[in-house]
């Protein structure tokens, strides 16, 4: 006998009804960088689609994105002050506090606010930590990176997501969060975030490329798919609510090894240099974009991601990619 599985492939009906795994727009996370200013939109040229706002026009996108069921989204600030111990992540007005209070403002719990949490584009040496010596120092980072998560949290942030890679930073962070009494704001880490050449497209969008050395010390080796699953379990050891992969694409293992592992959500990052390339071969009619980005956002679901955060978001709901 022939096994014919062929037989359930035979109408759209039949596979729609078959088909093991779904996208809905709830899961979709859309990414913006902040600049300061008023009625600023600037493409970025390395990401064609995405650009970096002011935050009047910020509070537009989102209004937009709403009325897509866009409802997440992830706020990096661009700020014009840069310094060495990277002093403008950490005030109560600063960019992103003053953005996640526009965005409360208007929408209230309708959007779903999370921030980024990092001193890469703060500090005038673009490393994500303080330096001393050349070398980024783990523990005088921590009580910084807690006070730039406490800020976010006092301007009304959901979610704040560190993603510097310090060790310990997540304990250190749900400590500062409770005694400021944000008991109540999550933590979503970039618990798995290795080294990664995808991030060279974000690098230009937010001006945060390290100025000497890499982040090789701090972010982790490409190669090592245990100690990614590791440093994982670490952060939801120290109290994160979720955790996440970072690149997607070329660490779906890493997604399905922790997805075997643990209960918490996990979270993919698309990250900017796999939207650029799509976005770039789409340019040039090499590829179907939507069907490209349908089966990236499938492969990471399938790996086991609950949430995408993904570039991609806006336009493939606007344009009805994922129905
Ligand atoms: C900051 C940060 C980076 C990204 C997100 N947060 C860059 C980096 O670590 O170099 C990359 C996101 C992307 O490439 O889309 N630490």
């Amino acid at each position: 006998m022939i096994r014919r599985t062929r037989r359930l492939r035979r109408s759209t009906a039949l596979r729609d009804s078959l088909a093991e795994t779904r996208l809905h727009a709830e899961a979709l996370i859309q990414p913006h960088f902040i600049v300061e200013g008023h009625g600023l939109e600037a493409q970025i040229d390395a990401m064609p689609g995405i650009s970096r706002t002011s935050v009047d026009r910020l509070v537009e996108r989102v209004r937009k994105d709403l009325d897509l069921g866009l409802s997440n989204v992830l706020l990096f600030g661009l700020p014009q002050h840069k310094d060495g111990q990277g002093s403008a992540a950490t005030t109560n007005d600063g960019l992103v506090p003053r953005a996640v209070r526009a965005l409360r403002d208007a929408f209230a719990e309708r959007l779903t606010i999370i921030t980024d949490v990092c001193l890469c584009a703060y500090t005038d040496h673009g490393h994500c930590g303080v330096l001393h010596e050349g070398h980024v120092v783990n523990d005088d980072t921590l009580p910084i990176l807690s006070a730039m998560a406490a800020a976010h949290a006092r301007a009304g942030a959901d979610i704040v997501a560190p993603s510097d890679m310090m060790d310990g930073r997540v304990a250190h962070m749900r400590g500062v969060l409770d005694q400021s009494g944000f008991k109540e704001t999550a933590i979503l880490s970039y618990s798995t975030k290795f080294a990664s050449g995808f991030y060279g497209p974000f690098r230009e969008a937010a001006d945060c490329a390290p100025k000497s050395g890499d982040r090789r010390s701090y972010q982790m080796d490409p190669r090592n798919g245990r100690e990614a699953v590791l440093e994982s379990l670490i952060d939801e050891e120290e109290g994160a609510d979720m955790l996440m992969v970072k690149p997607a694409l070329a660490y779906l293992d890493v997604i399905a090894a922790l997805r075997a592992r643990t209960l918490l959500p996990i979270a993919a990052y698309n990250v900017s240099g796999e939207y650029s390339m799509v976005k770039a071969a789409a340019q040039r009619g090499w590829i179907d974009e939507a069907r490209v980005v349908r089966e990236v956002l499938w492969g990471l679901t399938r790996a086991g991601a609950d949430l995408l955060i993904t570039y991609h978001g806006r336009e493939a709901l606007g344009k009805g990619w994922l129905a």
